[in-house]
C-alpha cells in the first residue's frame, strides 16, 4: 500500500502552522489548559531605513519569518546569508545591494549595538 500524496504533511508548512499543529497534539494529550500566544504580525520586515528593499528583495520567495526567526546575527553572519541567497537560492541581488541590505539586517536583527543617527 502507498501513501495518498493528499495524507502527506505538507512540507511547506510554516512556522506558525507547525507551532499549531504541536499545540494541537498537545491539547489533544490532554493539556489542561493551553494558552497560544501568536508572535506579533510578522507578515513583513521591521520598519526602517532600507526595509522597503529588504521586503521587497528578501520576501519574493519565503516570509519574513525566515529572518525575523533567526537569532541576532553577526555582520559576518548576515553577509553569509546575503550572498547564500544571491549564490545558492539565485534572490535577485545588485552587487551594490548587498551592503544596504546587509546594513539593513545587523541594525534590525544583528548583534551589533544599534548605531545612533
Ligand atoms: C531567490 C529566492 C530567495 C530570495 C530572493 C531570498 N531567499 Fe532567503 N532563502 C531562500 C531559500 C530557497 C531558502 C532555504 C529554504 C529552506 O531551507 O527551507 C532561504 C532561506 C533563508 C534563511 C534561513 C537560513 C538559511 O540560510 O537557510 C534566511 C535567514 C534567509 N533566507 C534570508 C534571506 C534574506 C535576508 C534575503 C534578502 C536579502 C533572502 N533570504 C532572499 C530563497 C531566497
Amino acid at each position: 500500500m502507498s501513501l495518498k500524496p493528499s495524507v502527506l504533511p505538507r512540507l511547506e508548512a510554516s512556522h506558525h502552522e507547525k507551532i499549531f499543529a504541536l499545540a494541537v497534539v498537545a491539547a489533544g494529550l490532554g493539556a489542561a489548559e493551553l494558552r497560544i500566544t501568536l508572535p506579533p504580525e510578522t507578515a513583513t520586515l521591521k520598519p526602517g531605513p532600507g526595509a522597503e528593499r529588504a521586503n521587497s528583495i528578501c520576501l519574493t520567495c519565503h516570509s519574513a519569518d525566515y529572518v525575523s526567526t533567526q537569532p541576532r546575527l553577526s555582520r559576518a553572519a548576515w553577509t553569509a546569508g546575503v550572498q547564500k541567497m544571491k549564490a545558492k537560492y539565485g534572490a535577485p541581488i545588485q552587487d551594490n545591494q548587498v551592503d544596504p541590505l546587509v546594513e539593513y539586517l545587523v541594525r534590525n536583527y544583528g548583534t551589533e549595538p544599534a548605531k545612533k543617527p
